[in-house]
C-alpha cells in the first residue's frame, strides 16, 4: 500500500485532485488521506466542487481562511505539521502553484517525507507573480515531478532537476474536463442567463496584477465597454475581484455597461457549459487557458506572459496584455478564426491521473 496525503486548498486544486483521488481508488494500492487547507472556503469556491466532481469529503480541513501571504502560508504549515505526524505517509502530493502547494510541500520535506508535485515545471519567468515563486520553490524540493507539457520538462532539466524525477504525463485538469463534458452539456446555464445563439463572451479575472491595481483594472473595463456593444459579456466574478471593484469607483462604471452580466462564481459544470458554448473567452486564469485549448474556444489571456506556452503555440490561446486597443484588435481577429485549426497537446487525453498513480506505485515498490 502507498500511504499518501493529497493536499488541496483553492478552486483549481479541487478540479486537479478529483481525477487523482479517483485513480488512486481504482488502482487499489493506495491508502489516501485528503487534506483541505481551507484557503478557499466560500460554498461556490469550494464545497460545490466536491459535490459536482464526486470528490470524497476531505478527511481534514485546516480551515486557515484568508490572510497575507506570510500569514496564510505559515498558518497552513503550522496546522499541516500535526496531520503529517499523525498519519506518517510515504508521500505528500501537492498540485498547482497556490500558497497551499508550497506550504504543505515545505512541511513534508522538512519531516523527511517524499514530495510529489503535479503540474510541475510551468514557468512564466515573471517573479512578480506569487504563483511563480510557489512553482520554483515547490519544484526545487520535490522528489517526483509530473509535467503537463514538454516545456515544463525542459524548464526543470535546465534548472538542474535530475531527469529520473521528471515525468511528462499529461494534464489532470483536462482529465476532469473530459470526464465531465457530457454531464456539463446538460446544464441549463444558457437559459438561466438568457443567452441565445448569437454569441457571447465569457470573462474571468483574479490576478493581483490586474485586479488589485485600479489603473490596470480601469484599462480592462475600457476594453469591455467596447466589446459589450458587439456581444454580451458574462463575468462570473472571483471574490478577490469583487472586493477590488467595490473598493473603487470602477464598480459604478462596470455596472453601467448594459451588456455585461456580473454573476457569482459558477460551479464547475455550469462554467464548463458556459465556456464551451462561448464565442470567445477573456481571462487571466491559468487553468482556463488550458480548458479553452481542449474546447477549441478562442482565448485571449489578459496578461503579459503565460506559464502554459503550449496553449499559444498549438492551441487557441493568445497572450494580449491589458492595453484596451490590443484587446479589442485581438478580439476582432479571434472571433473570425477557424476553430478547426487548433490542435490538442500531446497526452491531454484524460489519462494523466491514471499514469501518475502507476508511476507512484512503482516508485514506492522500488523505494524510489
Ligand atoms: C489564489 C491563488 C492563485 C489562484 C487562485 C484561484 C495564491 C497565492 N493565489 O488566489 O494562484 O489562481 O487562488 O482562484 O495562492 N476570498 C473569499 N472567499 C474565498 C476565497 C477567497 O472571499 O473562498 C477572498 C478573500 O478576501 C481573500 C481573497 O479572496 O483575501 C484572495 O484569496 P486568496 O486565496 O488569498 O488568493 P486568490 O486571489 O483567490
Ligand atoms: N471555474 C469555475 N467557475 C468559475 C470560474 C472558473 O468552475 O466561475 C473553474 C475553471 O473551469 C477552471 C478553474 O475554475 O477549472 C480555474 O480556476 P481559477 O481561474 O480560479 O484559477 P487558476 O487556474 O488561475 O489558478
Amino acid at each position: 500500500m502507498v500511504k499518501i496525503i493529497c493536499v488541496c486548498g483553492a478552486r483549481p486544486n479541487f478540479i486537479k485532485v478529483a481525477p487523482l483521488m479517483h485513480a488512486f481508488e481504482e488502482n487499489g494500492g493506495f491508502d489516501t488521506l485528503m487534506v483541505h487547507t481551507g484557503q478557499h472556503y466560500d460554498e461556490n469556491m469550494s464545497k460545490r466542487f466536491f459535490e459536482e466532481l464526486s470528490i470524497p469529503k476531505p478527511d481534514v480541513n485546516l480551515e486557515v481562511g484568508s490572510g497575507s501571504h506570510a500569514v496564510q502560508t505559515s498558518e497552513i504549515m503550522k496546522r499541516f505539521e500535526s496531520v503529517l505526524l499523525d498519519f506518517t505517509p510515504d508521500f505528500v502530493l501537492v498540485v498547482g502553484d497556490v500558497n497551499s502547494t508550497i506550504a504543505c510541500g515545505l512541511v513534508a520535506v522538512k519531516l523527511g517525507i517524499k514530495l510529489i508535485h503535479v503540474e510541475a515545471g510551468l514557468r512564466s519567468f515573471d517573479r512578480s507573480m506569487p504563483e511563480e515563486i510557489n512553482r520554483l520553490l515547490t519544484d526545487s524540493i520535490s522528489d517526483l515531478l509530473f509535467c503537463t507539457e514538454q516545456g515544463g520538462v525542459d524548464n526543470l532539466i535546465r534548472e538542474g532537476i535530475p531527469k529520473e524525477k521528471v515525468f511528462l504525463v499529461g494534464n489532470v485538469m483536462i482529465d476532469t474536463l473530459l470526464q465531465n463534458k457530457t454531464k456539463a452539456d446538460k446544464s441549463n446555464i444558457l437559459n438561466r442567463l438568457n443567452l441565445n445563439s448569437d454569441g457571447f463572451v465569457v470573462l474571468t479575472l483574479h490576478r493581483p496584477s490586474n485586479v488589485d491595481n485600479h489603473v490596470v483594472l480601469d484599462e480592462i473595463v475600457n476594453a469591455l465597454e467596447v466589446i459589450q456593444y458587439d456581444m454580451p459579456i458574462i463575468f462570473p466574478i472571483h471574490p478577490r475581484t469583487r472586493s477590488s471593484f467595490t473598493s473603487s469607483s470602477l464598480d459604478e462604471h462596470i455596472k453601467e455597461l448594459p451588456n455585461v452580466q456580473l454573476i457569482d462564481p459558477l460551479g464547475y459544470l455550469d462554467f464548463l457549459k458556459l465556456m464551451s458554448s462561448a464565442t470567445l473567452v477573456l481571462t487571466d486564469s491559468g487553468g482556463i487557458q488550458e480548458e479553452t485549448t481542449i474546447l477549441k474556444v478562442p482565448c485571449l489571456t489578459l496578461r503579459e506572459n503565460t506559464e502554459r506556452p503550449i496553449t499559444t503555440e498549438i492551441g487557441s490561446n493568445q497572450v494580449v496584455g491589458t492595453d484596451p486597443d490590443k484587446i479589442i484588435r485581438a478580439y476582432r481577429q479571434a472571433i473570425d478564426t477557424d476553430r478547426r485549426k487548433y490542435q490538442i497537446p500531446p497526452f491531454w487525453d484524460g489519462k494523466a491521473a491514471e499514469r501518475i498513480a502507476v508511476i507512484i506505485a512503482s516508485e514506492n515498490r522500488c523505494g524510489g
